[in-house]
């Protein structure tokens, strides 16, 4: 958070949570002291945005509908539309607030498909400089999100360089551009004054006010899922079964393809450790330990708060991990249990 506070004091850009990463209420009165708001993806977040954040509220998603378009105008002070004939549809819906466009510079720092908004035929955005200057009208601003997991600065900057390249008409008819997430500037080793430097020329170049939207970078390393051994096997390996799935409580790292992580992940004895749930390869990776794992041994997995509270569910009926906060004096409130009830009324 104190990176987040340090690059907006010096670039002047502000810093809006994103909350498809992280949207855990339960800490946003101590994470608002440091960001100006949130932006969204759909009704749901842009209301919990408005309710819950308070401050400076953006709403975006691939498409609005007839029925939620006016309920996401009432909660948002700035609505960015991902297409033209979305803009066209509801701009008089949004005519009390700030609107803008998705902008797809078709460049990207993603090497993952599934994550790329500049694979081909990418519905995120608009690409034709000529049809949006056709309806500068009706906008103040863009958005522009391409960046994917991207902690090298000089690709950050080269792609911004690109951007300006395609887009700089465009730009100086803009009063503000949010740059999107997917930059982990709050990483240990980011040049994290260079990057402020980049984002305050860039707002003078074109005189538009700069935001970003961190989610990963908000949470980085914020949060632990907590596991409880409940069988260990031997089948050539030594596996240990924890009172938990990856397919339930950790769903992003297997859509990716990732192994969960555990610190320090040293000693002589190896362990697969793996889900209760049926999947045959809910497992969570294979880590090394410094003793024998039996019934009741507990293991952290660290780094577990981007994109992982957000998509957790209810696969197997497998019990909810608690949420629990760690105050900055060390004490630990647990702020939601989840029970047989929360289970049966996810389901009808
Ligand atoms: C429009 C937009 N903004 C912000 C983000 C947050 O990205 P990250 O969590 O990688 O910082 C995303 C992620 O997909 C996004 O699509």
């Amino acid at each position: 958070m104190e990176r987040i506070a340090r690059v907006r004091e010096t670039s002047g850009a502000r810093a809006l949570l994103a909350l498809k990463c992280f949207a855990t209420w339960s800490v946003f009165d101590f994470m608002r002291e440091y960001m100006d708001g949130t932006t969204s993806s759909s009704l749901n977040e842009v209301r919990l945005g408005h309710e819950r954040f308070g401050k400076e509220t953006h709403a975006y998603s691939v498409a609005y509908a007839d029925y939620e378009i006016d309920e996401v105008v009432s909660h948002a002070d700035k609505i960015i539309f991902n297409s033209i004939s979305q803009l066209e549809r509801y701009a008089d819906n949004a005519a009390g607030i700030v609107r803008g466009l998705r902008l797809n510079p078709q460049v990207s720092s993603s090497s993952f498909d599934l994550a790329d908004p500049a694979r081909p035929f990418s519905r995120l955005g608009e690409l034709d400089l000529s049809r949006v200057e056709a309806v500068m009208d009706r906008i103040s601003g863009f958005m522009i999100h391409n960046n994917c997991e991207n902690s090298d600065f000089s690709l950050f900057d080269r792609m911004l360089g690109q951007i300006e390249e395609r887009f700089a008409p465009l730009l100086r008819k803009a009063e503000w551009v949010s740059l999107g997430g997917g930059i982990h500037f709050t990483g240990d080793d980011y040049p994290i004054d260079q990057f402020a430097e980049r984002l305050k020329r860039f707002a003078g170049e074109y005189g538009v006010q700069v935001y970003l939207e961190p989610g990963e970078a908000s949470i980085t390393k914020s949060t632990t899922l907590e596991v409880t051994v409940v069988d260990t096997l031997f089948n050539g390996k030594n596996l240990a079964i924890v009172d938990s799935s990856i397919e339930a409580h950790m769903l992003d790292l297997l859509i990716y393809r990732e192994s969960a992580k555990v610190a320090p992940n040293r000693g002589p004895h190896r362990y697969m450790i793996c889900g209760k749930s049926c999947l045959a390869g809910d497992i969570f990776g294979e880590f090394d330990f410094e003793h024998e794992l039996k019934v009741g041994d507990r293991i952290s997995f660290q780094d577990a708060a981007g994109y992982t509270m957000v998509k957790k569910n209810w696969f197997n009926g497998v019990r909810m991990p608690s949420i629990a906060i760690r105050e900055l004096d060390g004490s630990i409130r647990t702020v939601r249990e989840f029970d047989y009830a929360d289970y049966e009324q996810s389901l009808s």
